[in-house]
């Protein structure tokens, strides 16, 4: 029997079976807007709130912002932060300004993967973290797509090995069809991709996990939302991108 880590996201578990299978590295691919963000968030403090200690890398937002977009949601990160138990990385401000007088841990050179996982083994060691999430993992190989893919594999190493199961964010374009390039797709245990589709002058948000080793899933796209309190995904109805319908999962 495999392991598995609850999403926290509202659905999300029915549709994989029960969880994601622990010490996976899944990819949450997707354009922008599309919610990447709010689920790797909700994931680490699902994890907060039922005693694992977790550890959110940001890469795309200030981590000031990271604290307070969470807790619109009313997920309080910074008290977490404070009992020893979340650890935020900051791989955004580069340590220049006020954050390097509060931030603990900081990445000085974003671009440089091998700063990046020597920041990330310090602070997994020190909350003794259970879930990862990197947001994202886009800048660590976009202008060496070469190399991606053994970017990839250390980072999954790294994780896995020091017993954690993630989620590392990838960007893609708005309309892209693949999921973040050939060397990261294969390299990662499991992909999760966040659609927004305008149909009829309304966008629609919708989900489908293309892979996810170690278990079976839903072969389905579904219909997800985003509310005051995150994501809820529906696992009961399937999404038909091309009808611009959302029909009953027996029906299709
Ligand atoms: N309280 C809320 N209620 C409903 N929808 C919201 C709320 N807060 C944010 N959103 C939606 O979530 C979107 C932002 O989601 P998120 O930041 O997770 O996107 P992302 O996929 O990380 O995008 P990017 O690639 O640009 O970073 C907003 O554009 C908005 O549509
Ligand atoms: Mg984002």
């Amino acid at each position: 029997m495999v392991e598995r880590v609850s999403t926290g996201v509202p659905g999300m578990d029915d549709i994989l079976n029960g969880g994601i299978p622990e010490r996976n590295a899944v990819l949450l691919t997707g354009g922008p807007g599309t919610g990447k963000t709010i689920f790797a968030q909700q994931f680490i403090w699902a994890g907060l709130e039922e005693g694992e200690p977790g550890v959110f890398v940001t890469l795309e937002e200030h981590p000031v912002q990271v604290r307070r977009h969470a807790k619109e949601f009313g997920w309080d990160f910074q008290s977490y932060e404070e009992e020893g138990l979340l650890a935020v990385v900051d791989a955004f401000t580069g340590g220049i300004g006020r954050a390097s007088q509060y931030e603990k841990y900081v990445v000085k050179d974003p671009t440089d993967p091998g700063e990046l996982m020597s920041v990330l083994r310090k602070a997994i060691k020190d909350v003794d973290a259970r879930r990862i999430a990197i947001d994202s993992v886009t800048p660590l190989y976009i202008d060496k797509p070469s190399v991606a893919r053994r970017i990839m594999f250390r980072m999954k190493r790294l994780l896995a090995g020091l017993g954690c199961t993630s989620l590392l964010v990838n960007q893609i374009a708005a309309h892209e069809r693949g999921f973040g390039g050939p060397g990261v797709e294969h390299a990662v245990d499991g992909i999760i991709r966040l659609d927004l589709d305008e149909i009829d002058g309304r966008l629609w948000r919708s989900l489908i996990v293309w892979k996810m080793r170690g278990t079976a899933h839903s072969m389905y796209r579904h219909p997800f939302e985003i509310t005051d309190e995150g994501i809820k995904v529906d696992p009961e109805h399937v999404f038909v991108k091309e009808r611009g319908e959302i029909v009953p999962l027996k029906e299709e």
